[in-house]
C-alpha cells in the first residue's frame, strides 16, 4: 500500500501516533498536525493538498542542485545493482569512496587532502573531535585537550556535538556535557558590536575573545578552536572580513589547531567550494555534510589536514574509531555525481559571479526598507533579516521570536518556505536560483512582512 491510500487526516494521525519529530514539541506537534510534503521538483516543494512552495531553505541548507535530479537516482540504482554496501573496515575498500576523496582533497585548500566519511553533520563533527583529542595524544601532550566554541554555534545534535555548539537550550537537556568544552562571544556585530564600533575592529575583538580563552586555560591546554564560517543555525551571523584571519593568527600562534565546521557552507553556498576559501583560511579539519549529496543521500565527509594525517600516518597506530557507514558506496556515488552537476552547471561561480551579488542587492533595496526590518545581510545564496519592532533603537517584539514566527508563518501561507530563529528570518536556498526566483522570493517575503505587521500592530 503506498502513502496515496491514505488521507491528509490519516497520515497526520499515524504520523503523531508513532513518529518523534526532531527538535519538535510533540504534544504541539499532535495538536496543530503536520504539513506532508510529498513531492519536489527544481526550486520547490509540494505538499500532500498540492500547495506549492519556493523553498527558500534548500531543504536544510542541503539541496544545492534542486529537486528531481534523474542523473542522482540513476547513480543510486546502479551502484545498488552492482554493490549496495561493503564496509571500509579490515584494510577493505570500495570505489567510489576512492574516488570521491580524490575529488574532495581537488577542491579542498591547498593542506586538506584526506577524508573520513560518516552519515551526519553531527557523527563527522564527533569524529573531528576525537581525532582532535587523539591527535595530540600522539604527539606526546595529552593535556592539551580543550576546544575552545562558540556561543551560539551549532554543530550537531549528538552528545559532542551539543557540547562543541553553544545553544542554552540544548545544553540544559543535556545534563552533562562532555567536559573542557567552552564557549566564547560570537562575531554578530548587530547585536555585540560596541556604538561606533566599525566592523573591523568588531571582528578583530570577537577574535580576542578567542585568544583570552587561550591564555585563560593556558595554550598547552587547548587543542583546538571550532567555529562555523558563517554561523547558520545560530542566526546566519556572518563575521568581519578581519575575524577569521585573526582567529587562524592566534592560533598559530598558540599552537592550537583550526577546525571549521563547513555543514552548511560547504560545496558552494558562499560562492566557493568552501568558506575556508572565501574567507582566505587554512583550517585542520573541515567538516562537511549536507550539500555533498545535495541532501539526496545521508553522507558527511571530516576533511583533514595535513599536519594532522602526518602525524596519524607516522605516529598513529590505530585510530579506534569509525562508523558501519564509513564511506557508504551508495552515498559516495550519489555524492559524485552531485559534484559532478554542481561543476557542469558552473553554480559555484553563478553564486559567487551572479546570484550572491543579485540576492544580496535584491534584499537591500526590496526588504531592508520596511519598518519590521532591522538589518539584512548576506552571503553567496545564505541570508538574514532581522525583525524588529524600531528600527533605530533595535528594539524587538516581545514575547521574543514571536514577531519572526508570525512572519515565517504568512510567507509559508503565501508560498514561501523559510525559517525563523529567534528574532531572525533565515534563508538558504538551492544554488539553481536564478534571478527570476530571487525576485518571486523576496515579493513573497515582502507581502509577509506587511501582513505580519498588520498582525504585530493589533498586539
Ligand atoms: C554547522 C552544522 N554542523 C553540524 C550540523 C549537524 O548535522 P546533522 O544534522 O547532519 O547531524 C548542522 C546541522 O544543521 C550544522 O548546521
Amino acid at each position: 500500500m503506498t502513502y496515496q491510500n491514505y488521507s491528509l487526516k490519516q497520515l497526520q494521525q499515524i504520523d503523531a501516533a508513532h513518529h518523534l519529530h526532531p527538535f519538535t514539541d510533540h504534544k504541539e506537534l499532535r495538536e496543530a498536525g503536520s504539513r506532508i510534503i510529498t513531492r519536489a521538483n527544481g526550486p520547490f516543494i509540494y505538499d500532500s493538498e498540492g500547495v506549492e512552495l519556493l523553498d527558500g531553505m534548500a531543504g536544510l541548507w542541503c539541496v544545492n542542485i534542486g529537486y528531481g535530479r534523474e542523473e542522482l537516482a540513476e547513480a543510486a540504482y546502479a551502484q545498488m545493482k552492482e554493490l549496495p554496501y561493503y564496509n571500509s573496515f579490515f584494510k577493505c575498500s570500495t570505489p567510489t569512496p576512492v574516488l570521491l576523496s580524490k575529488k574532495l582533497a581537488e577542491i579542498a585548500p591547498k593542506n586538506v587532502n584526506q577524508v573520513f566519511y560518516g552519515s551526519s553533520g553531527s557523527e563527522a563533527n564527533d569524529t573531528a573531535l576525537r581525532l582532535v583529542r587523539h591527535y595530540w595524544v600522539i604527539e606526546g601532550k595529552p593535556e592539551k585537550n580543550r576546544v575552545i566554541s562558540r556561543k551560539m554555534a551549532y554543530h550537531g545534535s549528538t552528545i559532542a556535538g551539543t557540547s562543541l555548539g553553544g545553544m542554552d537550550a540544548m545544553h540544559k537537556q543535556l545534563n552533562g556535557a562532555v567536559p573542557n568544552i567552552v564557549h566564547v562571544m560570537m562575531p554578530y556585530a548587530y547585536e555585540l558590536a560596541l556604538p561606533g564600533e566599525s566592523d573591523h575592529d568588531f571582528g578583530l575583538r570577537a577574535a580576542k575573545s578567542v585568544e583570552d580563552a587561550i591564555l585563560e586555560a593556558g595554550a598547552d591546554k587547548v587543542a583546538a578552536f571550532i567555529g562555523e564560517p558563517v554561523m547558520g543555525a545560530g542566526g546566519v551571523k556572518i563575521p568581519p572580513a578581519s575575524y577569521w584571519p585573526e582567529v587562524q593568527r592566534i592560533c598559530r600562534k598558540y599552537d592550537v589547531l583550526l577546525m571549521l565546521d563547513e555543514v552548511i557552507t560547504g560545496y558552494g553556498r558562499t560562492g566557493e567550494w568552501f568558506a575556508a576559501q572565501t574567507f582566505g583560511i587554512e583550517p585542520d579539519t573541515i567538516t562537511t555534510a549536507k550539500a555533498l549529496t545535495s541532501g539526496y543521500q545521508p553522507l558527511s565527509a571530516l576533511l583533514v589536514g595535513d599536519r594532522i594525517t602526518s602525524t596519524l600516518v607516522e605516529k598513529g597506530g590505530e585510530f579506534n574509531h569509525g562508523y558501519t557507514y564509513s564511506g557508504h558506496p551508495v552515498a559516495c556515488a550519489v555524492a559524485l555525481k552531485n559534484l559532478e552537476i554542481i561543476e557542469q552547471e558552473g553554480l559555484v561561480d553563478r553564486v559567487r559571479n551572479e546570484t550572491g551579488p543579485y540576492f544580496a542587492k535584491a534584499l537591500q533595496e526590496r526588504i531592508a526598507g520596511h519598518d519590521l526590518v532591522g538589518e539584512v545581510r548576506s552571503i553567496g545564496l545564505m541570508g538574514a533579516i532581522e525583525i524588529v519592532k524600531d528600527k533605530a533603537t533595535k528594539e524587538r517584539f516581545l514575547p521574543s521570536g514571536s514577531a519572526a514566527v508570525t512572519v515565517r508563518d504568512h510567507a509559508i501561507a503565501n508560498g514561501m518556505m523559510l525559517r525563523a530563529t529567534g528574532d531572525t528570518m533565515i534563508l538558504s536556498p538551492p544554488l539553481i536560483w536564478t534571478r527570476d526566483t530571487i525576485d518571486m522570493a523576496c515579493e513573497r517575503i515582502r507581502k509577509a512582512l506587511d501582513l505580519a505587521q498588520a498582525d504585530l500592530r493589533k498586539r
